[in-house]
């Protein structure tokens, strides 16, 4: 059985290499796919962040990375995957997961949506909250895959001139950065 791993991915975080990791022992294959969605200002485009998921998951040999638009059932279909995968981290999730998936339902009968509970060491992991924490100067290497911490540093380093935090060392915020930059959610 196949398995669509649908998101924004921006970027890949510890919390979805858990979900995929997990789903590829379940399932025969798991396609991670990238939304593009025009309605959003990414940090990372939408071939970097399938670059970013493919340099993490090379281990993994029943992994696809792909990207689509429109209806993520209507993506499933074409794919013929009958299974949406999402993770679950908090309570907070589970209201939108579940308005999500019974939406999914009246679209598609024969997509199913499983859940994974994500592990309790990445249930207050999210996207935004790394882009957070890298904006301001803090250290974002245990919260993402390996290959994708550089891009993280580099990417903000472009954008305001930034210490690339040291592994083992406090980083030293030079200015403070309240400004909001591409792939932020916008305060209130
Ligand atoms: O990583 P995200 O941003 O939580 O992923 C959300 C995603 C991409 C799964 C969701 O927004 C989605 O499925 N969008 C495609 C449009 C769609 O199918 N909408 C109807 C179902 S709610």
């Amino acid at each position: 059985m196949f398995a669509i791993y649908p998101g924004s991915f921006d970027p890949i975080t510890l919390g979805h290499l858990d979900v995929i990791e997990r789903g590829s022992r379940l399932f025969e294959r798991v396609i991670v796919a990238v939304l593009r969605n025009p309605n959003k200002t990414p940090l990372f485009t939408v071939a970097e962040r399938m670059d970013q998921i493919r340099r993490s998951t090379g281990h993994l040999t029943n992994v696809e990375v792909d990207s689509f638009d429109g209806l993520t059932v209507t993506y499933a279909k074409m794919r013929q995957a009958n299974v949406l995968l999402r993770g679950l981290r908090v309570l907070s999730d589970f209201e939108m997961e579940l308005q999500m998936a019974h939406t999914n339902k009246t679209l598609s009968e024969e997509v199913e949506t499983v859940f994974l509970a994500t592990s309790n060491e990445h249930s207050f992991l999210s996207s935004s909250l790394v882009k957070e924490i890298a904006k301001l100067g803090g250290r974002i290497d245990h919260l993402v895959p390996q290959p994708v911490a550089p891009d993280i540093y580099k990417c903000y380093a472009k954008i305001l001139p930034i210490s690339v935090p040291k592994q083992d060392s406090t980083p030293v915020v030079e200015h403070p950065r309240t400004e909001f930059l591409p792939g932020m959610d916008k305060p209130g």
